[in-house]
């Protein structure tokens, strides 16, 4: 059994947007990335917004159409542009049946929890309805009574009650209605769960709790989570490894303590000046780096490096060539000409 429970090559997902009538552009909002993420790891992602966390976590287990590259899940290829033949109308690349009835076991191995609960719920259907879906679908527990044990294991799990199961969405609070997500991912029993940002959208007061729960719960069922957030200082405690991504691109990726003590990418760098520093002395030695400019648009974005427009050491080099991701020390990738 490998230790790799996710691996990524060249993953590329662009959204195709008409300009005028004629002519079709394309956002990169997730172009060439390649990593891996250990089984019963958490692995962090972190960028400004719009940088394709959301898009990379959504294509990772297949909700969004991958525009190229490679997906493994457990050692078994679950997308791989390689193999594809069919391409439609609008040149997008599309499966066979075979392969997508081949794909349905993974869809339920890899699960989601959104960053917005209340809109990510169904507000028409009763918390136990919502719970109970993911078991249809996957023809789980089947059998009515079989399936409402599961709901009230399940809400016990997330610190609610069987009663709850009768209620609605909408009678819950942003916490209660996360664990009502949250439960609902586990229902089919993942083994890898993208965490897209699933405290931002909630009181600070409860955002531990909910990463408390998390936790345990990745020790107790041995899940494998990708922790998306645009802040790095929620994610540094909990992952064991941190990625940033700049408008699309993985531009560093290593062990989390490494990338906070040591970060080698000047955009790691100014990620992490802005994050409070307990002791006072060293909050005045760090001083805080202000990027110059707004974040380029995903449309067109930069030749060279796409940070090269914002950074603060930049060369010429930076603006013709692209950067690789490379492995600078061990297990320590960063994608910058100047290291
Ligand atoms: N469904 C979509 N259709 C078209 N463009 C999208 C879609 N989802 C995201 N985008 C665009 O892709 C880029 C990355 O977005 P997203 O993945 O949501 O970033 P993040 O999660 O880091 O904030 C943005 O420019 C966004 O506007
Ligand atoms: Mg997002």
């Amino acid at each position: 059994m490998s230790d790799k429970l996710i691996e990524v090559a060249s993953l590329c997902k662009y959204f195709s947007v008409k300009e005028g009538l004629l002519n079709k552009k394309y956002i990169y909002a997730v172009d060439d990335l390649s990593f891996f993420i250990n089984r019963g790891e958490t692995l962090g992602m972190v960028g400004e917004s719009g940088c394709g966390k959301s898009t990379l976590g959504r294509t990772l287990i297949r909700l969004y159409e991958p525009t190229s590259g490679r997906i493994v899940y457990d050692g078994q290829t679950i997308y791989d542009s390689g193999n594809i033949e069919l391409i439609d109308d609008d040149g997008n690349k599309t499966y066979s049946k075979k392969q997508i009835s081949e794909i349905m076991p993974f869809r339920r191995k890899m699960q989601i929890i959104f960053q917005d609960p209340s809109a990510s719920l169904n507000d028409r259907m009763t918390v136990g309805e919502i719970i109970k879906e993911p078991l249809e679908i996957h023809n789980l527990y089947p059998g009515k009574k079989e399936r409402n044990e599961r709901v009230k294991e399940l809400l016990h799990a997330v610190g609610l009650t069987a009663e709850h199961a009768t209620r609605y969405p909408h009678e819950f609070s942003g916490g209660q209605q996360q664990r009502i997500g949250i439960a609902r991912a586990l229902a089919v029993e993942p083994g890898f769960i993208v965490c897209d940002e699933p405290i931002s959208a909630l009181d600070v007061s409860i955002q531990s709790q909910i990463i408390n729960m998390l936790e345990d719960m990745q020790n107790d069922l041995g899940l494998t989570y990708l922790f998306i957030a645009h802040d790095i200082s929620v994610v540094r405690h909990i992952s064991n490894r941190i990625g940033v991504m700049y408008l699309g691109k993985l531009v560093e990726l290593g062990k989390s303590n490494e990338i906070s003590k040591n970060p080698l990418h000047p955009y790691t760098k100014t990620l992490l000046s802005s994050v409070p520093i307990p002791d006072p002395k060293k909050t005045r030695e760090n001083k805080r780096i202000v990027l110059q400019g707004d974040i380029p648009n995903p449309i067109s974005p930069p030749l060279g490096c796409r940070f090269h427009t914002r950074c603060p050491c930049v060369k010429q080099i930076c603006k013709e060539q692209v950067p690789p991701l490379r492995e600078l020390s061990n297990g320590h990738f960063a994608a910058c000409h100047i290291l």
